[in-house]
C-alpha cells in the first residue's frame, strides 16, 4: 500500500491507497489558522504534526493494513510557507503562510535591489509577497532575535517529513516557490542567495519529487504506528502533486482547480516564462519537466465569502439536513441565465496574482439593477471566477503552450454548473477525474514511483487516472460570455487607479 499525506492550509489529509490506486482509508484533521494582525496568516508546525500523527493512526486502524505493508509515503503540501528551525531542530516561530500579505515591502525591496529582470533570470519568477524569500527578509527586519537563531529553513510538508524521518530535504517543485531556487537548473540559486545575503547552508538538499529521502524513524514509528521499513519520498507542492493526481504530466494537458484559490496549470517540457512574471514558472514533479500556472487568489474563497454573507439559511439547513450549503446556492444560481443579465463580479477579494499582480485589487459587483435577484449574485460570482481563470488560460496560450481539454478539479469543480460555466467561458470541453482525493492521490503515486512499484510518474498516471463527466461548450453561451468577458476585462482597467 501507499500513503499520501497532503499538508494543506485548513487541515491535513491522509489517504492510504492500494497499488492499483484505489483508496483504502482516509482521514482529515483540521488545525487552526492564526491571524495575529490584519493580513498576517500563521500556523504552528507542531499542530500540523499532531494532526498528521492522528490522521495516520486513524487511517492505519481503519484500513487494517499491516504497517510493514505500507511500501512508501509521499507528500503534498501548501507551498511557500516559512518554517524556521534552530540548531537543535526546534521551531523558532510560527510558520508564515503562502497567503500572508505582510511582505509587500520586502518584495518591493527585492525588486529595487535585485531587480525584477534579474529575479526572473535567476529564479524564473519575479519577487511576490507569496514567495518564501520575502517572509525570511521580514523576519530579518522585524525579529532579529529569531533571525539570529536560524539553522534551517523548511517548507511546510518538509517539516512534516523531517518529523517523520529526521531528514532535512525539499523537492524541486516546492523549492520553485521560494524565490531561492534556480528553476531552470533545478538547484538552489547561488546568485539569489548571495544577493539577498541568505546563507546557502540554511537550505536543505533538493530532490526530484519521486526520489526516496529516507525511512520512517523509530520515534516517528512509535508515534504514528508506521513501520521503520517504510520508504519516504520527497513529494511535491500541492499544485504539482494535484497535477500528478489529475494526470497533467504530458504536453497539452491543462487543469483548472477551484480550491480556496484557483489555479490554471499547464505541463511544459521546456522552461517557459511569461516576460512580465504574471504566471509562475516552476519545476514539475516529473523529472525534466516544468509547469506554468496562473493563480486567482479568491476562487472557492469568493463563494465561501458569499455563503458567509448571503447563505446563513443554507448553512443552517445544511447543518440540519446533512446536505451541502454550496449545492443549495449553486442550484439557485442555475435559475439565472448565462451572463447573469449583465451583473459582473471581479473576484479580487484578497488582491490578485494572475494576471494583475496587484495585492491592492478589490472585489467589485458591477451592473446591478433592481431586476437582479440572489440567483444572479451567486451566478455572477461563479462566472467572475471563471473569467479570472480564463485570464490565466489566455496567458498560458500566449506562451504557445498547446491546450487540449481542460481538466477541472478541487471543491468548486464538483458543481456541474460551475464546470459548464468553465466550459463556456473557456470555449473548450471540460472534464474532471474519477478520484476525489486530490493532491494526496498524486502524493501516493509519487511514493509508488519512488518505491519502484511504477516505472515512472507518466506511466502511473496512464494506468490510474481516468477522466469522467465531459462538458462540451454551448456556442450560444460561449458568445454571451465572450461579450461579457470583454466588459469584465475593461472594468479592471477602468478601476485600477481606485484600488489602494
Ligand atoms: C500556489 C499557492 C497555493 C498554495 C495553497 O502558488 O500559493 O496553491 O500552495 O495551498
Amino acid at each position: 500500500a501507499l500513503l499520501g499525506i497532503d499538508v494543506g492550509t485548513s487541515g491535513v489529509k491522509v489517504v492510504l491507497f492500494d497499488e492499483a490506486g484505489q483508496p483504502l482509508a482516509g482521514a482529515l484533521r483540521d488545525y487552526p489558522l492564526y491571524q495575529p494582525a490584519p493580513g498576517f496568516t500563521e500556523q504552528q508546525p507542531e499542530e500540523w504534526w499532531a494532526a498528521t500523527v492522528a490522521a495516520i493512526r486513524h487511517v492505519m486502524a481503519a484500513s487494517g493494513v499491516r504497517p510493514e505493508d505500507v511500501a512508501a509515503v509521499g507528500f503534498s503540501g501548501q507551498m511557500h510557507g516559512l518554517v524556521l528551525l534552530d540548531g537543535q531542530g526546534q521551531v523558532i516561530r510560527p510558520a508564515i503562510l503562502w497567503n500572508d500579505q505582510r511582505t509587500k515591502a520586502q518584495a518591493d525591496w527585492i525588486a529595487a535591489h535585485v531587480g525584477v529582470e534579474r529575479s526572473i533570470a535567476w529564479t524564473a519568477n519575479p519577487p511576490l509577497p507569496n514567495f518564501t524569500a520575502t517572509k525570511l527578509l521580514w523576519v530579518r527586519e522585524h525579529e532579529p532575535d529569531h533571525y539570529q537563531r536560524i539553522a534551517h529553513v523548511l517548507l511546510p510538508k518538509d517539516y512534516i517529513r523531517f518529523r517523520l524521518t529526521g531528514e532535512l530535504a525539499c523537492d524541486v517543485s516546492d523549492a520553485s516557490g521560494t524565490l531561492f531556487f534556480d528553476v531552470a537548473a533545478r538547484r538552489w540559486s547561488d546568485e539569489m542567495l548571495q544577493a539577498l545575503g541568505v546563507p546557502a547552508a540554511w537550505l536543505p538538499p533538493v530532490h526530484e519529487s519521486h526520489e526516496v529521502v529516507g525511512r520512517v524513524s523509530p520515534e516517528a514509528a512509535a508515534a504514528t504506528g508506521l513501520a521503520t521499513s517504510t520508504l519516504v519520498v520527497a513529494g511535491a507542492g500541492d499544485q504539482a502533486a494535484g497535477a500528478v493526481g489529475n494526470g497533467i504530466v504530458e504536453p497539452g494537458a491543462v487543469s483548472a482547480t477551484i480550491g480556496t484559490s484557483g489555479v490554471v496549470f499547464a505541463f511544459t517540457d521546456t522552461i517557459l516564462k511569461d516576460p512580465l512574471g504574471r504566471l509562475h514558472t516552476f519545476c514539475h514533479a516529473v523529472p525534466g519537466a516544468w509547469h506554468v500556472m496562473g493563480v486567482t487568489q479568491a476562487a472557492g474563497g469568493s463563494m465561501q465569502w458569499l455563503r458567509n454573507q448571503l447563505g446563513q439559511l443554507e448553512t443552517a439547513a445544511a447543518g440540519l439536513l446533512g446536505i451541502d450549503a454550496y449545492e443549495l446556492l449553486t442550484q439557485e444560481a442555475a435559475q439565472a441565465p448565462a451572463g447573469s443579465e449583465g451583473l459582473l463580479f471581479l473576484p479580487y477579494l484578497n488582491g490578485e496574482r494572475t494576471p494583475h499582480l496587484n495585492p491592492a485589487a478589490k472585489g467589485v459587483f458591477f451592473g446591478l439593477t433592481s431586476r437582479h435577484q440572489r440567483a444572479h449574485l451567486i451566478r455572477s460570482v461563479m462566472e467572475g471566477v471563471a473569467y479570472s481563470l480564463q485570464d490565466c488560460l489566455a496567458l498560458i496560450e500566449g506562451l504557445g503552450i498547446p491546450v487540449g481539454e481542460i481538466r477541472a478539479s478541487g471543491g468548486g469543480a464538483r458543481s456541474p454548473l460551475w464546470r459548464s460555466i468553465l466550459a463556456n467561458v473557456f470555449g473548450r470541453a471540460v472534464t474532471t477525474i474519477h478520484a476525489n482525493e486530490g493532491p494526496a492521490f498524486g502524493a501516493a503515486l509519487l511514493a509508488g514511483v519512488g518505491a519502484g512499484i511504477y516505472p515512472s510518474v507518466q506511466e502511473a498516471c496512464r494506468r490510474f487516472v481516468r477522466t469522467v463527466g465531459a462538458v462540451e461548450p454551448d456556442p450560444q453561451a460561449v458568445a454571451v460570455y465572450a461579450a461579457y468577458g470583454e466588459i469584465y476585462r475593461s472594468l479592471y482597467q477602468a478601476l485600477q487607479g481606485e484600488f489602494r
